[in-house]
């Protein structure tokens, strides 16, 4: 009887390990889409970081509209360091998401784990940011904006207010955090443009990061070096609000003894326009999370999808931001 009662036990804890253990796998495969077609789509993405507030923007953009398509979002804030993307997007790979997708750090160093996501089966799709990669075929596309334009954008606005210059106009610009594309591409824009005007020159140019104290501190700098700067170009919002700080700190007045050019439009910016601190801002929208949404649709479908989709932007001066501001959405 005993050994009876021990048999049916022993029964009864091996079918509970074994219905376990099914449910296991299937909590495992929550989320994954890469092996099965349940109609479902997670997508993991890893985020730069939270530098600016054009990335709060855009978190919030990825968020939101990932919560509207009915898209599982696993979301990784890589705070600002490239081995954390990549370890993100390994993990994603392990977990059989349906599409990644990332705005990279950095443009170089992405091809191996492009092609772990690739011999995965798992579709990549790049936004805000490009990689260097010569093997297109990594990725499925790449949303975002032209960043060399929107450098150029604002280089031609200064040509176009410095043409009746007869000496040196001395520019100092803050970068973005080096190696990453919109720096790279902003600097390219931007210099290309002023080429046209020989008087135009830049005199000192530092990575600040695309954060505000980044921006203060190289404008300190800045400011102690040369006894005589015209222009700042920074390369967005957050480094010129900083750099604010430093110029009214060494009894400048910005937006007249020194004419500041930035990138982005975010409100704080847009704000330092409409008050004639900043004077013209080139845009580049983080509202992208829409048209990712749509793209991560698309390719898990088996669509075939453009390979580059470029954002649609405009520029600010004073009395624009003025307009523009009350129903700014971000
Ligand atoms: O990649 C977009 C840039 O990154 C934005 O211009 C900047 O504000 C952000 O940190």
């Amino acid at each position: 009887m005993r050994k009876l009662r021990t048999q049916r036990a022993i029964a009864v804890l091996a079918s509970v390990l074994l219905v376990g253990g099914v449910a296991a796998c299937g909590n495992s495969d929550t989320g994954g889409g890469g092996s099965k077609d349940d109609g479902k789509i997670t997508m993991g993405f890893s985020q730069v970081g939270a530098e600016s507030g054009w990335r709060t923007a855009n978190t919030t953009s990825i968020k939101e509209s990932a919560a509207a398509a009915g898209i599982e979002l696993k979301f990784d804030d890589a705070q600002q360091k490239q081995e954390n993307q990549i370890k993100a997007i390994r993990n994603y790979i392990q977990q059989k998401v349906d599409v990644i997708a990332f705005s990279p750090v950095v443009e170089s160093g992405w091809d191996t784990v492009l092609k772990e996501a690739k011999d995965a089966g798992i579709p990549v799709i790049l936004t805000d940011r490009s990689v260097d990669s010569a093997d297109k075929s990594l990725y499925k596309t790449f949303l975002g904006s032209d960043f060399v334009k929107e450098g150029r954008l604002a280089g031609e606005w200064l040509v176009e207010q410095k043409k009746g210059a007869t000496g040196p106009v001395n520019i100092v610009e803050l970068q973005g955090n080096t190696g990453a594309a919109p720096a790279n591409d902003r600097k390219k824009g931007f210099g290309e443009a002023i080429a046209a005007n020989p008087n135009l020159k830049i005199i000192a140019s530092q990575p600040g990061d695309f954060t505000r104290a980044g921006g203060k501190q190289v404008m300190e700098q800045f400011l102690k070096a040369n006894p005589k700067i015209d222009v700042l170009f920074a390369h967005n919002d957050d480094m010129g609000l900083g750099a604010l700080e430093a110029i009214t700190a060494a009894g400048k007045v910005p937006g007249k003894d020194i004419t500041i050019i930035t990138v982005d439009a975010v409100k704080d910016g847009m704000q330092a326009l409409a008050d004639g601190k900043f004077n013209f801002i080139a845009e580049c929208s983080p509202l992208l999370g829409p048209q990712l949404m749509d793209l991560a649709k698309k390719v898990k479908a088996g669509e075939t999808v453009p390979p580059r989709i470029e954002t649609e932007e405009t520029t600010f001066t004073t009395e624009q931001a003025k307009e523009a501001l009350p129903t700014r959405k971000y």
